[in-house]
């Protein structure tokens, strides 16, 4: 094992990424922190790698930088990245389907917490195979995500928006609305609060799909956070560090229904194991009309 490997085995110890993180908290720069590590683990992986075959098929739109790879998915992985859109586009169409509407006939669709484009990358090949005159649009609070995005995938409306609402749509502007590994990150009060504004910008009868770490992650829990969790409870990891990864929300199936889909209705819950490669719960709401 060369002296990069043995360094990088030691800061991926629990016991030595708990330290550090604990060391940046009281110093106060756990953000900081953790978007260093996040570069290290991009500069990692990229290191002595061999150009990843996936780059060779890609959809004829540039691919983000390592890095900000990393910073939506944990790894730069190129095929990974790929995939991981693709099939979450297809299970978004799906899950919409199930309810009997097709996104293909809808007017506007919002990617909220679009990070570089995971997701919304794929949305040209649906809407021309459909022949559909569905408009896209994302939205994220990362300066860096949102001007990659906005310089590189013209077909879509780009906006930067702040860590808290509002955005700058009309209310009931959206059809769907959906929101991949974002509230998964959040502060509890941002959650309701970006609930509320989602909500607001759906138009009567339209879609917000978000999701969420629920019954799989339970195992994972400590004892505390598992009685919480149990209890019905929001349960977070790092929540001074909202909106990054390392920031963790853990949500039961009452959170969401009592809490975070006031003034939906929930159409359709598919649970982590039931869809090939998606690794979080998804939630269909529908706004009432
Ligand atoms: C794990 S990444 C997922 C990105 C993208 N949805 C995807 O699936 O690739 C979480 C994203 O949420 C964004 N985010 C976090 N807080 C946000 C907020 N308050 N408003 C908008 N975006 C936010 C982050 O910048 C990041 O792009």
């Amino acid at each position: 094992m060369g002296r990069i490997d043995q360094y990088w085995a030691m800061l991926k110890q629990k016991g030595t990424f708990r330290s550090a993180a604990s060391v940046l908290r009281r110093l106060g720069l756990i953000r900081h922190g953790f978007r260093a590590y996040e570069h290290i683990v991009a500069a990692k992986e990229v290191w002595g790698q061999k150009r990843d075959p996936a780059q060779e098929v890609a959809d004829g739109l540039p691919l983000p930088p390592p890095d900000m790879r990393v910073m939506v998915a944990g790894t730069q992985h190129v095929g990974w990245f790929l995939s991981f859109g693709a099939t979450m586009l297809e299970t978004i169409r799906d899950t919409v389907a199930s309810r009997g509407a097709a996104v293909e006939t809808f007017d506007e669709i919002l990617d909220f917490g679009c990070g570089c484009g995971r997701v919304l990358r794929h949305w040209p090949k649906l809407i021309d195979a459909h022949g559909s005159s569905l408009k896209v649009s994302g939205t994220d609070y990362n300066p860096r995500l949102y001007d990659w995005c906005r310089r590189n995938l013209p077909f879509a409306g780009l906006s930067l928006n702040k860590a808290a609402p509002p955005l700058g749509y009309a209310d009931d502007r959206f059809d769907l609305i959906y929101s991949i590994s974002v509230f998964t990150h959040l502060a509890a009060d941002l959650q309701v609060a970006w609930m509320r504004e989602l909500h607001r910008i759906c138009k009567p009868g339209g879609y917000v799909l978000v999701t969420t770490h629920g019954d799989s992650f339970r195992a994972g829990l400590n004892d505390v956070e598992g009685a919480a969790y149990d209890r019905g409870e929001l349960v977070l990891r790092f929540e001074e560090a909202s909106g990054m990864n390392l920031c963790n929300a853990f949500h039961p199936d009452a959170y969401v229904r009592e809490v975070l889909s006031r003034g939906f209705s929930v159409e359709v819950f598919v649970g982590v194991g039931e869809r090939d490669g998606i690794y979080q719960d998804i939630w269909l709401l529908r706004k009432n009309a």
